[in-house]
């Protein structure tokens, strides 16, 4: 039976740890889109940052479809305030957003963090509009603003979903 409400790929989609075998090609995409552009990032500095991160034992999945890798989320325990889980990075491949990918990724990520902690937080430019209309979507709400925290220039917004509450925005 199908379910309508259902993203149209999600059914197709598995969610798996990242693998040092992962990072070269996620590491080129990301580089290649704007928004991680803006922040300076490179295919060097993030196949580090993910390599690293791995090294680490950090919880950095990625979504895969018919053996190819569509999308990635990192996330962190505890990693708003000691308290909250936090969602560090998402990104999904060029090409492949718009099809149900991230909306997946952060489906997982609740299943994960709403286990074991109350609320998730992250942080999206303020130029991304896209991206704050997809955590809308998915019941997150503004609620604070980081004035040129990450680069010059660029606020930082706060979305912030807890588990249980239902967002009236
Ligand atoms: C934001 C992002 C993770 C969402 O994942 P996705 O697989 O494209 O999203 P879904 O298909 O599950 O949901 C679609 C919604 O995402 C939003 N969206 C964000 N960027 C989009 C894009 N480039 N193309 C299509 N939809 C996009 C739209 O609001 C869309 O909702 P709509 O139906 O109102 O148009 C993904 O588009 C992406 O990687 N964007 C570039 C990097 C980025 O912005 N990362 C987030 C940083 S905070």
């Amino acid at each position: 039976m199908t379910d309508d409400r259902r993203p149209p790929t999600a059914e197709q989609i598995t969610i798996r740890l990242l693998a040092y075998a992962d990072v070269a090609d996620i590491a080129s995409w990301v580089a290649a889109t704007p928004l991680w552009q803006r922040y300076g990032v490179t295919e060097e500095s993030m196949s580090k940052r993910l390599r690293d991160g791995i090294a680490e034992g950090a919880k950095i999945f990625v979504a895969e479809r018919a053996d190819d890798v569509v999308g990635f989320i990192w996330l962190v325990e505890r990693g708003a305030f000691s308290r909250s889980g936090y969602v560090q990075l998402i990104g999904v491949r060029p090409g492949e957003r718009g099809h149900g990918v991230g909306r997946a990724l952060m489906a997982f990520a609740e299943q994960n963090v709403f286990a074991q902690h109350c609320d998730l937080f992250l942080l999206v430019s303020d130029f991304n509009i896209d991206a704050q209309r997809f955590y809308q979507r998915l019941g997150y709400r503004e609620s604070g603003k980081l004035e040129d925290y990450v680069v010059q220039g660029v606020n930082e917004l706060i979305y912030w979903k807890q588990h249980g509450v239902v967002s009236n925005k």
